[in-house]
């Protein structure tokens, strides 16, 4: 199973992210996560990304291929993926999809997880200590940011045909049902 999860901050990429995971028996490559074990490792690479991760901008794109590609193509031996916050940008969508198609790894679905605007700020907002880029400024940048960064990839992923709406807002569970549904009819 090869399955990137697509949606604004708080729409639950990885929470699902991880049920998907587990379900179909693939690594969970979460971007988001990888940066912030380098930061909580102060780590070089850490103490660069800190200063996007904090503010709520995206990394460059740049660097976040050089960092998340080989996980990517290292999917054949793991028999697949479900990548969570990757690809972010078109030019990262383009970029992996160029080198998936080398490797024969191209994904197969895209989950686009659909929630409102208000939910998003509340789900964030409840999360409240977890995560530093939680306080209300940031996670309002992470929303702008994502609508003009991110939001284009639907399209770009319609257009491919390849593209899965998923209604998020309802409980943990139901959107789990739903998406795993979906997917069973796909196949590994
Ligand atoms: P990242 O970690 O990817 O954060 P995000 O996209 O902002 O997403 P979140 O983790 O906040 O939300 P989610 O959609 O995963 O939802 P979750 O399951 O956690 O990225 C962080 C930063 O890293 C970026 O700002 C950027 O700086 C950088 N970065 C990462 N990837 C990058 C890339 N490719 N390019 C450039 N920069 C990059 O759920 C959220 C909350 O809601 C949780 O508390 C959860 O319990 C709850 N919840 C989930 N589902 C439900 C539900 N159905 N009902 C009720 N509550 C729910």
């Amino acid at each position: 199973m090869r399955v990137i999860m697509l949606g604004p901050p708080g729409s639950g990429k990885g929470t699902q992210g991880e049920r998907i995971a587990s379900r179909y028996g693939v690594p969970h490559i979460s971007s988001g996560e990888l940066f912030r074990e380098e930061v909580a490792h102060q780590t070089e690479l850490g103490k660069t990304l800190s200063g996007y991760l904090d503010a709520g901008d995206l990394v460059p794109d740049d660097l976040v291929l050089s960092l998340i590609m080989d996980r990517v193509t290292a999917a054949e031996a793991d028999g697949g993926y479900v990548l969570d916050g990757f690809p972010r940008t078109v030019p990262q969508a383009q970029a992996a999809a160029k080198i998936a198609r080398e490797a024969n790894v191209t994904a197969q679905a895209v989950l686009y997880l659909e929630v409102p605007a208000e939910v998003l700020s509340a789900r964030l907002a409840a999360r409240g200590e977890g995560r530093a880029d939680d306080t209300a400024r940031v996670a309002l940048h992470r929303l702008e940011v994502y609508t003009q960064h991110t939001q284009p990839l639907i399209d770009y992923y319609t257009q491919r045909g390849i593209i899965m709406r998923v209604d998020a807002s309802p409980p943990v569970d139901e959107v789990s049902a739903e998406i795993f549904a979906a997917l069973d009819r796909i196949g590994s």
